[in-house]
């Protein structure tokens, strides 16, 4: 599979997000990885649907967006229409994961399920016939610029190994925090092909490489 990369723009300059999603975008990213937060499932507060409504007409790159909140029910109607591609969701949010997958869905929009560094994979398994995409967290959730979580890589091969078991080989697995180009070539050799990326991404004085070094590791 071919490695996408999806810049994440939590540590971009949030004051210019729709420059700062176009420099992703020239760079090289295939996607921008949005980050929900409710101010409940994790600390912080980022921004919402009306966000990304706005950032709608400065691209046409995939929007993935990445709810980090309590409980998504009410929320997936206003995503989808304010121009997300991907939906994901978390498997530790409060809700009832398998109808909320299938709204997404009925959007004509991919959908994802997250977990967190210290859920089991196997909590990933009910869904993967209803899920585009897996997200397995490398930190845990709410901050950019965190160290990646090693033990979370047999997490990885675990559920890529239960995706390709039941004829599921088009499953996209992601992973989110802590990637750059010494973290890169674990996670792909343990089965992912979505690796998200921010602080390395945007952080760096020479993106355009940067996205290039995390596609070619290991390809
Ligand atoms: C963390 C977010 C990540 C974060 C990754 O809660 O979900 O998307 O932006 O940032 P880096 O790449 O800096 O670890
Ligand atoms: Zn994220």
């Amino acid at each position: 599979m071919n490695t996408i990369i999806s810049a994440s723009v939590l540590n971009s300059d949030m004051s210019a997000l729709g420059q700062e999603l176009r420099r992703a975008e020239n760079a090289g990213a295939d996607w921008i990885h949005l980050d929900v937060m409710d101010g409940v499932f994790v600390d912080c507060i980022t921004f919402g649907d009306y966000m990304i409504r706005a950032l709608r007409p400065h691209s046409a790159i995939v929007f993935d967006t990445h709810l980090m909140v309590r409980d998504p029910s009410k929320l997936i109607v206003s995503f989808a229409k304010s121009g997300s591609d991907i939906i994901t969701i978390h498997e530790e949010s409060k809700c009832d994961h398998l109808s909320i997958l299938k709204e997404i869905r009925s959007f004509g929009i991919k959908a994802g399920i997250a977990i967190n560094p210290e859920t089991p994979a196997e909590r990933v398994f009910p869904y993967l016939e209803e899920v585009d995409m897996v997200l397995v967290m490398t930190v845990n959730p709410g901050y950019g610029g965190q160290g990646f979580i090693k033990e979370t890589l047999p997490k990885i091969t675990l559920i890529r190994n239960e995706a390709e078991r039941r004829g599921l080989s088009e499953l996209n697995i992601q992973v989110d925090g802590g990637i750059n180009a010494n973290t890169a070539n674990a996670v792909k050799e343990a089965g992912a092909n979505v690796l998200v990326a921010g602080t390395y991404l945007f952080k760096s004085s020479d993106m355009a490489e940067a996205v290039r070094e995390l596609k070619v590791i290991n390809n």
